[in-house]
Formats: C-alpha cells, structure tokens, sequence
C-alpha cells in the first residue's frame, strides 16, 4: 500500500515522548518497555478463537515484569534453558503451563526439567537412545521438521535439511519405536518454521501437516505449530492479519478436530513494546557518507548486524524537526558491522540529542554481549 504501518509504536511518539527524553536524560544507553503495549499484543492473540493455549518465547525477552504481565494475561511460557525456565519460575504463578524446547541440550538439562512442572520436548533419535532411563515412563512432545524453513532472514529459518533443528520426519517410525521400548508417550506433536512471518496461511499447513502424522501415532493431544508471528518492519510492510490468521486455523481444525491447537510466539508481544534510548556522540563526513554516532551499538543491538535487520530511527529530541540530513548512525564498537541504520534521513542533530531506536523489545537486550565492555543498557519499565 506504500503506507507506514499500522505502528503498534506510537507510544513512544506521543503519549511517553517527555518521559522518555527525561529517562535518557539521567543515563543512556537504556532499554524502556511499555507494559500497555504488551497486554494489548498478548490480548489480540488472545482473540485467536482456534487456539487452545498459548505459550510465550520466553527468548525474544526475559524481564521479569514483562513475563509477570504476559501470565496475568494467561499465557504459558516456552523456554528453551534451565536459566529461562528458573527466569519464569520466578517470576510468574504456579499455574501458568511450562514447556520445556531445547535443542542439543546435555543430559542433565532434560533430567532437571523434568524435575518441574515443565513438558519436555525432543527433536532427535539420540536422547532415546542414550538415555532412555531419563525419560522412561514420561510424556514427551516430538519437535519434527517439516522439510521447509521461513522467516525474516535465512539464519532465524528453522526447517529443511540445512538446518539442525527438529526430527527428520523420515525418522518417526524410528523415535516411536525407540519410545515405545522406553515406555514413553508421544502426547504432543510440534514444528517451528521460523520467525518473522507475515503469511497467515502457512500456520494453517503446519497444523494438517502435523494433524496427518498425528493419526498415525495415537497418543497425540495437541498440535504445536510454532511462533514466528511477525511484526512489520520496514515502512509499507502490512501487519499480520489476526482474524485471518483465526479464520485459517478454524478452518483446518474443523478438518481435524481431535487435537488441541498451541501456539509459541516471541516477537509479537514484546517488539513494539521496546526500544532502545541511546545519545548522539560525535558525526563525521567521510568520503560520500555521513556517520552519527551514538553511545552504543551492536553491543545493545545485534540485529542490524546479524540480520541486516530494519529498526526505525528518530531523534527524540528534534521529533519535529525536517529531515533534511542523510545518515549512517553508528555506535562506538570497534568493528565496521557497527551499524544501527543505514541510510537514514534525519534532522540535523547536536552532540546530547536523544536517539530512539523502535521495535527492539524482542531480541535487542537478550542478545546483547559485553563486547569492548561497554556498558550494558540498564532497562526500565513503563506502566
Ligand atoms: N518457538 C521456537 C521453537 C523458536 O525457536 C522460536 C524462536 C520461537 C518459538 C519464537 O519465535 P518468534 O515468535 O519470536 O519469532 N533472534 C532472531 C529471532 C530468533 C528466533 C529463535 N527462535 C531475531 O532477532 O529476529
């Protein structure tokens, strides 16, 4: 349509702008989430009639307000590492449901989950094989690969064979044996695509593909189809369609009505909520290109760099001001991938001003490293 999206983000354009410019005022760099803006993402998932329960990525972040505020709204919670699910056994109520998907995790990751409330899932031959005592007599849910991969960027797409995730679906006889001479049960079938997702059809293929291998099993309660529900990024991209999304699954429910329908999205409910307050240091021109530099970079935010990723970029300071300049804005790492945004038209800036760096509440903090030890952005809660 050409059309900005539908920003989720206006909340920092408007309403929290001031209390935003006085939170970077006392320090940056800073992380700030809108707790509002992650109740009313958890609220519309929750309008998905068809599904039967959802968990939240815990990955995409980890603030214990923000997993606090996602179980009020009645979520479980999917983690994929004893430290996620010791973060969520912290912070949220007992009856909020755990799952439990690592991936090449050691022995003794499954035993302790298995100590908890949690459902453990499996996505190899080899745990049955090398450590059926650990499982014996347990429910598991089989994590399979479906052969195809998708989502925002060739290294988050989790399917096919040049990715290590998930059991190869021509290895299912193999596992059922192998938990059948174990004494375990296959209770709930899962594949993730991917992240980052816009089509609202393929959830609907994930479900009739898993539903179909399910008939072969038996023992299948629930269909777990993944996350990856994306959230528009660059300016003219459509949000995903909610109802849409509904009236598929609905639809392919109604053709296999025996398994409950869980979901596992990361992204959707935290990324809008975010963002990353940082303060112009020094700019340069060199050759064709001129460079803002701000108080941090790839060490706060990685995706950028990894993904080539698109974070909107506003000087919170000069909000209304033209933009009249044409900018790299880098941080201040010591590597030339240290780049926030290329490209970007902004107004002319001063050393002090505020810089916001949009949709980064998902996957910006907890992907954040000590590199150059700079100093890690403090995060800050807005209620
Ligand atoms: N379930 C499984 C099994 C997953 O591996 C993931 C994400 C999710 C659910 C949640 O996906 P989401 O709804 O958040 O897209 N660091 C990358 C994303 C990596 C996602 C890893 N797995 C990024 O910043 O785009």
């Amino acid at each position: 349509s050409g059309e900005a999206p539908v920003a989720a983000s206006a909340w920092w354009r408007e309403a929290e702008r001031e209390r935003l410019l006085a939170i970077a005022a006392e320090a940056t760099p800073r992380y700030v989430y809108h707790l509002p803006t992650v109740r009313a993402q958890a609220r519309e998932l929750k309008t998905l009639a068809a599904v039967d329960r959802l968990h939240y990525a815990v990955k995409a972040n980890t603030h214990p307000a923000i997993l606090k505020a996602i179980a009020e709204e009645g979520f479980g919670f999917e983690c994929v590492s004893p430290g996620e699910l010791k973060a969520v056994i912290a912070a949220v109520p007992e009856s909020a449901p755990l799952l439990f998907t690592p991936n090449f995790a050691p022995r003794e990751d499954y035993a302790w989950a298995l100590t908890t409330r949690a459902t453990v899932s499996l996505d190899s031959l080899y745990p049955l094989e090398h450590w059926g005592d650990t499982f014996r007599g347990r429910e598991i849910v089989l994590r399979l690969d479906l052969g195809r991969g998708l989502g925002h960027h060739e290294k988050v797409r989790t399917g096919g064979s040049g990715s290590k995730f998930g059991l190869p679906v021509e290895q299912l006889d193999a596992f059922l044996r192998l938990a059948d001479r174990h004494g375990v049960t296959v209770r709930g079938l899962h594949a993730h695509l991917g992240s980052g997702i816009l089509d609202a059809g393929h959830w609907g293929e994930v479900y009739a593909q898993l539903a179909s291998l399910a008939e072969r099993i038996g023992s299948v309660a629930f269909l777990d189809i993944g996350g990856g529900l994306g959230v528009p990024s660059h300016p003219g991209e459509a949000r995903l369609d909610i109802a849409a999304l509904d009236k598929v699954l609905r639809e392919v429910k109604a053709a296999y009505p025996h398994y409950q329908l869980w979901m596992e999205p990361g992204r959707y409910l935290v990324a809008d909520a975010g963002v990353l307050l940082a303060k112009v240091t020094q700019q340069k021109g060199k050759g064709a290109l001129r460079y803002l530099g701000v108080d941090t970079g790839m060490n706060s935010l990685i995706r950028p760099a990894l993904y080539d990723a698109w974070h909107e970029i506003v000087n919170l300071t000069r909000l209304d001001e033209p933009a009249t300049a044409l900018v790299q804005v880098v941080g201040p790492i010591c590597e030339s991938g240290d780049v926030l945004g290329t490209d970007r038209r902004m107004p002319e800036a001063s050393e002090g001003d505020v810089v916001l760096i949009a949709q980064a509440g998902a996957y910006g903090k907890v992907m954040s490293s000590p590199y150059n030890l700079r100093e890690d952005a403090e995060e800050v809660i807005l209620d």
